[in-house]
């Protein structure tokens, strides 16, 4: 499984340090095995004291090596703390930001030209969820159109809109609908993101075909964190 912690604006540079060597001493006394990403907001970034069983992230970055584009990091800066994972389209980026699906298109080439392990999140709205499953997936479709669906180091997110940050997750079958739908075009892992707890993570991480989770806020608190990842332990161990 994949568990990936989404800090967007939480966390400073010191807590994110403190959390970082909480989290690995976890992993590795416990012998995780699932992938872990985390994160950070760009002020935290730094080439940390800690193994390699954390993928470390930037959960946005401007599709150019460097130039004039004001309040921006480019691959320049990432690549000064090696990073190579970033996540691309999420919700917040969509919306509240308004980027549009051509610009993330450009940032999805840009990186994946660089090499990079690339999150792609999709998700619908309330209002297109209420117009049923079809109206879901076509949505869903619009978001994936001109993504290189077979590239290798391509992860999805399936994040639906109404479910990020409202502590009101997805229902079992709803999230099994949309990732059986999205497996028959996909291969890359599927993740699910919206609401994902220490309370459901057994759930959702059963759910056929979901090949883990992106988190936010149940992430921000490394307790919680580890729960989560303790939960998808005990049921690798189950099968
Ligand atoms: P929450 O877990 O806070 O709903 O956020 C999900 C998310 O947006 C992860 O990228």
């Amino acid at each position: 499984m994949i568990i990936a912690a989404n800090f967007k604006t939480n966390h400073t540079r010191l807590s994110t340090i403190e959390y970082l060597e909480k989290l690995d001493n976890f992993l590795i006394k416990y012998s995780i095995k699932d992938e872990v990403f985390v994160f950070p907001p760009f002020t935290a970034l730094d080439i940390y004291n800690i193994s390699d069983k954390i993928n470390i992230g930037v959960q946005n970055a401007y599709p150019a090596y460097k130039g004039s584009f004001t309040g921006e990091i480019g691959l320049l800066q990432l690549e000064e703390f090696k990073i190579k994972n970033i996540i691309i389209g999420h919700s917040e980026r969509r919306h509240i930001f308004k980027e549009s699906n051509e610009f993330i298109v450009e940032k999805f080439k840009f990186f994946k030209d660089h090499d990079f392990r690339i999150i792609y999140c999709v998700g619908e709205p309330k209002s297109q969820r209420e117009k049923g499953f079809s109206a879901v997936m076509e949505y869903i479709y619009s978001q994936l159109e001109n993504i290189d669906l077979n590239y290798d180091k391509l992860i999805v997110a399936y994040e639906p809109v109404w479910a990020i940050g409202t502590g009101l997750s997805a229902k079992k079958e709803d999230i099994k609908e949309v990732m059986d739908a999205l497996r028959e075009d996909i291969k890359a892992p599927l993740l699910y993101g919206g609401s994902v707890k220490p309370d459901n993570a057994k759930d959702i991480l059963s759910v056929k075909n979901c090949d883990g989770l992106l988190i936010g806020t149940a992430s921000w608190d490394v307790d919680s964190f580890c729960e989560i990842i303790n939960i998808s332990k005990m049921l690798a161990e189950e099968k």
